[in-house]
C-alpha cells in the first residue's frame, strides 16, 4: 500500500517536473524570471503561510491541537505549515500528566512537542495550575496546607523538569481571579492563600530557568475589574522580584458580547509593567447559524485583535485555539454557538481567514 502511493506520488512528481520545465522554457522564452529564488517560492508553494507573515513582524502565529486530532491528514498538514507555533490543549493539563498521585504521564505531551520539533515550531505549555480538569485523586480528598504545597510543588516542577528546554512559556496558573477582581475560590486559593501564585511561579522559574512564565485568563482582554485585578498583581510581583515573564490573554471572544476596544491600551499598560504579552487562546464564537454577516463581523474583530498586538512591541505572538470549527471546543462548551475559527469545518479558509492575512501584511 505504502510503496504502491510512493511509487505513484513519484511517477507523479516527475510528471509534473517534465511540465514545469517545458512550462520554464516557455516562460524564459517569453523572458519572464524563473531562476532559482522564483522555483523555490514556487515549491514552498505560492502564498506565505500566517507564520512567515507574523515573523516579519517579530511574532509567532500558533495554534492549539489536541492528541486525537493528530490522525487527520490534512488537518495535521495544515497545522504544520501554517504555524510557527503550537500548544497543547489538553495533554499537559494536570489530570493528564500527574493522573494518579506521584505517576506521571508524558505521552500525550511528549507527542505534541515531537511534532512541534518536527515542524520547527515553539511551545506553549499549558498549564500547571488551574482549577479545572484536575484529577480525581486532588480533588476528592481535603488537604492540609503542608500537604498541597508539596504536591503542588512536586507537580510543578516534575512536569517543568520533564520539558526543560523544550517549553518556550508556560501558562504557569490559569484563571485565577473571579470576573469582579476577587479571587477564585479554588482549592489552590482555599488551602494555601493567594501565595501560591508566587510560590508557583518560583518552582517553575527553578525546574527550568530559560521557560518564560505567564499568568492566563479569559475576559481579560479589555480593561476592566478582572484586568485590572492581574495588573495590580502582576506590579506586586515584579516588585519582589518574583519571575513573571508574561500575561496571557485567551481572547475567547463571542459576537454577542461585544469587542474589548480597550484590549490595545490594556496590551501597553502590561508591556510598561515589563511583561511580555500574548493572545494565547484566540476564537470569536457566534450564536449559529452563521450567516455572512455574522462572518464578516467576526474576521473583523480577528483582524483587530491582530492589529493591537503588532501596534504593542511586548505582545509577542498570537494562537487561535484550533484554528478549524472541526475541532474547536466551543459547540461542546457553549450549546447553540460556534463558528468560532478562521477554517471552517471542511478545513476551508474564511473571511477571518484572509483578515488575519491583511492584518499581518
Ligand atoms: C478546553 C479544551 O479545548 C477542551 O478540549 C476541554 O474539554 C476543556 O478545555 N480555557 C483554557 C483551556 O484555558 O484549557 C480550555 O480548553 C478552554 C478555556
Amino acid at each position: 500500500m505504502r510503496s504502491s502511493t510512493t511509487t505513484r506520488t513519484r511517477t507523479r512528481t516527475r510528471s509534473r517536473l517534465r511540465l514545469a520545465g517545458a512550462l520554464a522554457a516557455v516562460l524564459v522564452a517569453a523572458g519572464v524570471a524563473t531562476g532559482p529564488v522564483a522555483q523555490a517560492d514556487e515549491r514552498r508553494g505560492k502564498e506565505p503561510t500566517l507564520a512567515d507573515l507574523a515573523q516579519r513582524h517579530g511574532r509567532y502565529f500558533g495554534s492549539a491541537t489536541d492528541n486525537p486530532e493528530l490522525t487527520d491528514e490534512p488537518y495535521k498538514a495544515l497545522l504544520g505549515s501554517e504555524f510557527d507555533q503550537i500548544t497543547p490543549g489538553n495533554s499537559m493539563k494536570w489530570y493528564a500528566t500527574e493522573p494518579r498521585q506521584g505517576v506521571f504521564d508524558f505521552s500525550k505531551g511528549d507527542e505534541i512537542v515531537e511534532l512541534a520539533r518536527a515542524n520547527h515550531q515553539k511551545v506553549r505549555g499549558h498549564t500547571l495550575v488551574w482549577h479545572s480538569q484536575l484529577p480525581g485523586w486532588l480533588t476528592s480528598r481535603e488537604w492540609t496546607a503542608s500537604e498541597l504545597r508539596a504536591v503542588l510543588k512536586k507537580h510543578i516542577q516534575t512536569v517543568v523538569r520533564h520539558y526543560r528546554g523544550k517549553i518556550y512559556a508556560w501558562d504557569v496558573v490559569n484563571e485565577a481571579f473571579n470576573e469582579d477582581g476577587t479571587y477564585r475560590e479554588t482549592i489552590f486559593y482555599r488551602t494555601l492563600g493567594p501565595g501560591y501564585i508566587a510560590d508557583a511561579l518560583r518552582w517553575a522559574h527553578q525546574a527550568d530557568p530559560r521557560a518564560k512564565l505567564y499568568l492566563n485568563d479569559y475576559n481579560v482582554e479589555a480593561i476592566g475589574p478582572k484586568s485590572d485585578a492581574y495588573h495590580r498583581l502582576a506590579k506586586e510581583l515584579k516588585a519582589q522580584g518574583v519571575p513573571l515573564h508574561g500575561f496571557g490573554l485567551q481572547a475567547h471572544l463571542a459576537l454577542q458580547y461585544g469587542y474589548p476596544a480597550t484590549l490595545e491600551d490594556n496590551l501597553r499598560r502590561f508591556a510598561r509593567l515589563g511583561l511580555d504579552t500574548a493572545l494565547t487562546e484566540v476564537d470569536v464564537r457566534m450564536p449559529l447559524p452563521a450567516t455572512e454577516e455574522k462572518l464578516a463581523q467576526q474576521a473583523d474583530w480577528y483582524r483587530e485583535m491582530t492589529e493591537a498586538c503588532l501596534a504593542v512591541r511586548r505582545c509577542v505572538g498570537i494562537t487561535l485555539w484550533d484554528y478549524t470549527d472541526r475541532y474547536s471546543w466551543i459547540p461542546a462548551v457553549f450549546p447553540g454557538e460556534g463558528a468560532a475559527l478562521p477554517w471552517d469545518e471542511d478545513l476551508r479558509p474564511k473571511p477571518a481567514y484572509f483578515a488575519l492575512r491583511e492584518a499581518l501584511k
